[in-house]
């Protein structure tokens, strides 16, 4: 069984470039699911507060038998807990969901900038790491702008998960993450049913070369050194979805997905929207 290769971090902790995101699944399905992804080679888990379903995954991680250690659990929590102590409280109430001592990665789900505690909820997270908590900082749907504030208060995020795909390759983002260090996650990383695997640009890379368009968007990101996290339900899906490491896109292959960029794919504007 193939696992994902890993990117080492600023922290020094190891994330597999993809694992498996749970939303929309309940706690029985993200069970079932979890335990299904882990055994198929799958060792990178996102959940989140606001998915309500950290039981369930840590119900998965259990039944699942892995040693703790050889998994990379992610979760992420809410803007009422964007304070040094909040966030203390918000890792407690997750790490006893999920029935772990520790999460790999514990990221601040929405900046939610008018709140002006963006910052705060971040130097919560490095207090955590400095008792050995959490393994590495996150943020998700930071602007650059969000970015600098953190900067500019001495700490560097490990991880910035962000809305990209091939539609909303997120280039200006990405730069000033490579800049500083800072590793890109993807969250929706297939586009989230918005065609984008219907594309003909997509089909025809996947006929070339014997994948699934699925799997053509998934390599498309790894390739880039993005870390994707589809969710799928399916066994099937499960299995395609992780197996994208033997195959290599061209370079002209890559750039023509670029030529997919589309103004009118919505990007969720997180200094109007945030939880
Ligand atoms: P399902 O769970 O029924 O497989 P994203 O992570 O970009 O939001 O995309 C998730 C969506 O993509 C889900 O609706 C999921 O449906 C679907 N999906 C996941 N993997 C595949 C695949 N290999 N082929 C087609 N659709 C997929």
């Amino acid at each position: 069984m193939a696992l994902a290769p890993t990117v080492q971090l600023r922290s020094g902790a190891r994330l597999p470039l993809l694992g498996l995101g749970t939303w929309p699944l309940n706690d029985d399905e993200a069970a079932t699911t979890v335990e299904r992804a882990i055994s198929a080679g799958y060792r990178l888990i996102d959940t989140a507060e606001n998915y309500r379903n950290e039981k369930g995954v840590g119900e998965g991680v259990r039944r699942s038998g892995v040693p703790r250690e050889e998994l990379f659990i992610t979760t992420k929590f809410n803007r009422e807990h964007h304070s040094v102590d909040g966030v203390r409280r918000a890792f407690e109430t997750s790490a006893d969901l999920l029935g772990v001592d520790y999460v790999d990665l514990l990221l601040v789900h929405w900046p939610n900038p008018g709140q002006g505690r963006h910052v705060e909820a971040v130097q919560g997270i490095a207090a955590l790491m400095d008792e050995g908590l959490v393994r590495a900082i996150g943020t998700s749907n930071y602007k650059p702008s969000h970015l600098q504030d953190v900067i500019d208060a001495g700490i560097v995020p490990d991880v910035n998960q962000i809305q990209l795909d091939p539609q909303r390759p997120r280039i200006v983002d990405r730069a000033f993450h490579d800049e500083h260090g800072i590793v890109t996650e993807s969250w929706s990383p297939l586009g989230q049913g918005s065609g984008l695997l219907d594309e003909p640009a997509v089909r025809a890379i996947a006929e070339a070369h014997g994948m699934t368009p699925a799997q053509v968007v998934l390599r498309w990101h790894v390739q880039q050194g993005l870390v994707a996290i589809p969710k799928s339900s399916h066994p099937e899906r499960l299995a395609q979805n992780l197996d994208v490491f033997d195959v290599e896109l061209s370079g002209e292959e890559v750039a023509s997905l670029y030529l997919l960029e589309s103004q009118e794919a919505e990007i969720v504007d997180s200094d109007e929207f945030g939880h």
